[in-house]
């Protein structure tokens, strides 16, 4: 089932806009993305972090599971002409060309119902070696963020996160609190979390 079918088309609201934004920003404090690089905006729904990242990257993977919210995000593109970029509708198995200098993924990883696969398979054949990933998502949370409705996760430990990202094979540089959503009245704390690649891939296969 697509959790996003009847969400895709009003999905740019200036709320979330401005939520990828801040993400982004927070993302630039801690890491430089170069001219020459690739990344992959992972659970991308309607490319506003990959969009914004694009100008600062050579190249750009969009993957989402969600075909309509992929569906916005080509008629984006297609408004300003960017016929040029990989759109993946998928998980992120999908994908397998070890290529990539930086995956952003926000608000999406509470989606991802087994972390640790997704995570394995990140570190294993989609990063290059010292490769970034920055994760932008929720803080554990009552439920009360998605109205209770089922959701893998209600949101993360970040201690916990950081253990299952070392497992996988990615170190954790930094990680901390940069943004507080307001939601009928309760408050929901966001986190950024950088990691790594971890290079020895002897350890990281072996675990
Ligand atoms: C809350 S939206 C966030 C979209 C976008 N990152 C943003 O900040 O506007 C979560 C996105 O993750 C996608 N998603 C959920 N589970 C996924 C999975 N297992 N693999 C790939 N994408 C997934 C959804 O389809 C949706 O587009």
């Amino acid at each position: 089932m697509d959790y996003f079918k009847n969400k895709a088309s009003e999905w740019d609201t200036p709320m979330k806009m401005e939520m990828a934004e801040k993400f982004v920003k927070e993302l630039l404090k801690n890491y430089t993305p170069g001219k020459d690089q690739k990344m992959m905006d992972y659970g991308c729904g309607t490319g506003l972090v990959g969009m914004q990242l694009s100008k600062l990257t050579r190249d750009v993977v969009y993957l989402d599971s969600s075909e309509s919210m992929l569906e916005i995000l080509k008629q984006k593109l297609g408004a300003i002409k960017d016929f040029s970029k990989s759109i993946i509708h998928g998980e992120i198995h999908s994908y397998n060309q070890k290529d990539i200098d930086l995956i952003t993924t926000l608000m999406a990883l509470h989606h991802v119902e087994d972390i640790e696969s997704a995570l394995n398979h990140i570190s294993a054949n989609i990063l290059k070696p010292s490769g970034v990933m920055v994760i932008g998502d929720l803080k554990e949370e009552d439920g009360s963020f998605h109205n209770g409705e089922e959701i893998p996760h209600k949101g993360f430990n970040t201690e916990k996160l950081t253990a299952q990202l070392q497992k996988a094979g990615l170190k954790v540089e930094k990680t901390y609190i940069y943004n507080t959503l307001t939601k009928q009245e309760k408050t929901y704390e966001q986190f950024i979390m950088i990691a790594t690649k971890n290079n020895d891939e002897k350890a990281t296969k072996s675990k």
